[in-house]
């Protein structure tokens, strides 16, 4: 048995996440664009919908970020594809955790950057003023205990800033 802490669903959308933005943000042409952050851990998230008849229909996203970030985030874009901006917007962190099969405690807060990275991208699509969101530091979000992310990993890309 390992030590190793993470569920095989975790470690699959972190060797391999959907949905992933390779490249610069001009290649994926949204319709709503939301970013988020931890201001504890410094990671951050960028997600960006396109939208038809109320429905998401392609979802992209980057990220500086940990290895659960980047796993709940693939995870995260499954969920939310094809669903309405409602649904979508609706989706919690403990959904995306129970998807994964469980997230362990202390990485449990990496999860909440992805919907609300979610969340400002369909208020951005809507024209409300949320195009940007940094969780708060709470028990849900607690300060990160894992130290320095120490490989680097394709989806921890910093991203550019948003076109002007
Ligand atoms: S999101 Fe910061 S350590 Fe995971």
């Amino acid at each position: 048995m390992s030590d190793f802490p993470y569920s095989d669903a975790v470690k699959q959308h972190f060797l391999h996440p959907k949905n992933y933005l390779m490249g610069d943000e001009s290649a994926f042409q949204y319709d709503g664009r939301g970013v988020a952050g931890n201001p504890v851990c410094g990671d951050e998230m960028i997600i960006m919908i396109k939208v038809k008849d109320d429905r998401i229909t392609d979802i992209a996203w980057k990220t500086y970020g940990c290895a659960s970030a980047i796993a709940s985030t693939s995870a995260l874009s499954e969920l939310a594809k094809g669903q309405t901006l409602d649904q979508a917007a609706a989706i919690t962190a403990q959904q995306v955790a129970d998807y994964l099969g469980g997230l362990p405690e202390h990485k449990f807060h990496c999860s909440v950057l992805g919907f609300q990275a979610l969340r400002a991208a369909v208020a951005d699509y809507r024209g409300e003023a949320k195009a940007s969101e940094t969780p708060p530091t709470s028990p849900a979000s607690p300060a990160c205990r894992s130290g320095s992310h120490p490989s680097p990993h394709p989806a921890a890309a910093k991203y550019p800033p948003p076109p002007a």
